[in-house]
């Protein structure tokens, strides 16, 4: 093999060193050069040496149909906008121990397709124990416990397969580069070469990847431009479900997400994930509320704890799980001010059931609920649910989807629902009653006079 040169080179400034630096010269930025390859034998930019293309006239030739690939399961198939496209290249990012190595082993055994399933992570013995868990049987299902990525595309080019699994990026290296498995530049080179082999064969390619604990995709942020498809694997590791959900899509919507169970024999698809996350809420008991959100395109009914309790110390804690602690905050502001309630000196505790994490603005109504009828110590009768998100000056704003989430309420057997009077739909044929409110101190003497 002819040798390969590499150079270093300063991410922020593109500063070229044959040595790492820790400072650069040049924009005095620290801890910016990352190893890149310097490949001769390429022209120039400038340079027009490989056959030139032309220009195509944008829907003058019909588009050849392209079929994709259906998987067995629905909700992988939906997260991906209705199945692999051929050739399509896939990240799945999440925290150590949620799932990913368990979700991408099920795909290769429940598809049936040829699948070459290459893990830098786990020996062979530790995959074919997690396969007899998972309890599927399926010859088409080739491991691979290998690192370097020449040797995986040879594998590739012999066996053909048909579907292409990486555990994970962070573990490849490619020997062109002499930096570590794991660094930025060799995260980017082997995703190159494996996204290179998995377009030229149109093989759907899934490429896992570790993220921090801040949530970015360490390293593998780098490769969100690269790839088709950013999927992110998420939810509390000491709860059974787990939320797959879009964050790019070449060839589908983002708004797409997918539930699951862990059980014992690998993940379970959740169908009806509303009874389940509210299956334990108790009418009689004060501090819940049940929120009407939308994830994604999809209705999600939410039970939201609160707990308010006299503070034991000088300053009062407030702290939330599964929802924003500065919006929190912010509501419980909201309701000092311009409800007149005395919370300064109370302890606020909110947790959102189920361990799921939720960003939908229409949790904030059943936020204040829940902290109102815990404050009062009674709970909020006639099986209400709520949509709506509070503003800063108590006013009750409307929400999207407000139709969506009044249907999945009546399905679910609630009475009422508590929206924002400004909402834009016409609600003529709600299968609940529709109550709408202007301020936060309404909803107050609504659900406790
Ligand atoms: P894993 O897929 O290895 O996570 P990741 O690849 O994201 O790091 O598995 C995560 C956890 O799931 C692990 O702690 C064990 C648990 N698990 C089950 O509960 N049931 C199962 O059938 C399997 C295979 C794993
Ligand atoms: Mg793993």
């Amino acid at each position: 093999m002819a040798k390969v040169k590499t150079a270093y080179f300063c991410s922020n400034c593109g500063y070229e060193s044959p040595k790492w630096l820790g400072k650069c010269p040049a924009c005095q930025s620290w801890n910016s050069f990352v190893e890149e390859l310097l490949q001769p034998d390429k022209p120039a930019l400038s340079g027009i040496s490989r056959a030139a293309r032309k220009p195509v006239q944008l829907g003058k030739d019909p588009i050849p149909e392209v079929s994709r690939i259906q998987l067995p399961g629905s909700e992988l198939n939906r997260v991906m906008g209705g199945g692999l496209m051929p050739g399509g290249v896939t990240l799945i990012g999440g925290e150590p121990g949620i799932g990913k190595s368990t979700l991408m082993l099920q795909l290769a055994l429940d598809s049936r397709l040829k699948t070459l399933y290459v893990s830098g992570e786990e020996s062979e013995l530790q995959i074919q124990q997690r396969a007899r868990r998972i309890g599927i049987q399926n010859e088409n299902c080739f491991i691979l416990a290998e690192t370097l990525t020449q040797h995986i595309i040879t594998q590739i080019e012999t066996l053909q397969p048909e579907i292409i699994i990486i555990d994970s990026v962070q573990t490849l290296h490619s020997r062109l580069l002499e930096s570590a498995a794991g660094s930025v530049s060799q995260i980017r080179q082997c995703t190159a070469e494996l996204l290179g082999v998995a377009k030229e064969n149109d093989i759907p390619l899934f490429l896992v990847g570790h993220i921090t604990k801040d949530g970015s995709l360490a390293g593998p942020k780098v490769l969100e431009h690269m790839v088709d498809t950013v999927l992110q694997f998420e939810g509390d590791r000491n709860y059974v479900y787990r939320m797959l959900r879009t964050i790019k899509n070449r060839y589908g919507s983002t708004h797409e997400l997918g539930i699951f169970e862990m059980t014992s024999s690998g993940l379970r698809e959740v169908d009806n994930p509303s009874e389940i996350l509210i299956g334990q809420h108790d009418d009689s008991l004060s501090g819940t509320a049940v929120a009407a959100t939308v994830e994604g395109i999809r209705p999600l009914l939410i039970e939201v704890q609160a707990l308010v309790s006299t503070a034991a110390f000088g300053t009062p804690q407030r702290s939330s799980t599964g929802f924003d602690n500065r919006r929190l905050n912010m509501l419980l502001a909201v309701l000092e001010k311009r409800c007149g309630f005395k919370l300064a000196s109370k302890d606020v505790f909110v947790n959102i059931a189920g361990g799921l994490r939720v960003d939908d603005p229409a949790l904030d109504l059943a936020v204040v609920a829940a902290v109102l009828s815990s404050n009062n110590a009674e709970p909020i009768a006639h099986r209400y649910c709520f949509a709506a998100e509070v503003g800063l000056t108590g006013e009750v704003r409307t929400v999207s989807r407000l139709d969506q989430r009044i249907a999945e309420a009546g399905k679910l057997g609630f009475e009422r629902i508590i929206v924002s009077r400004h909402h834009k739909v016409v609600l003529t044929e709600s299968p609940i009653e529709v109550i709408e409110v202007g301020k936060v101190d309404e909803v107050f003497r609504l659900l406790f006079t």
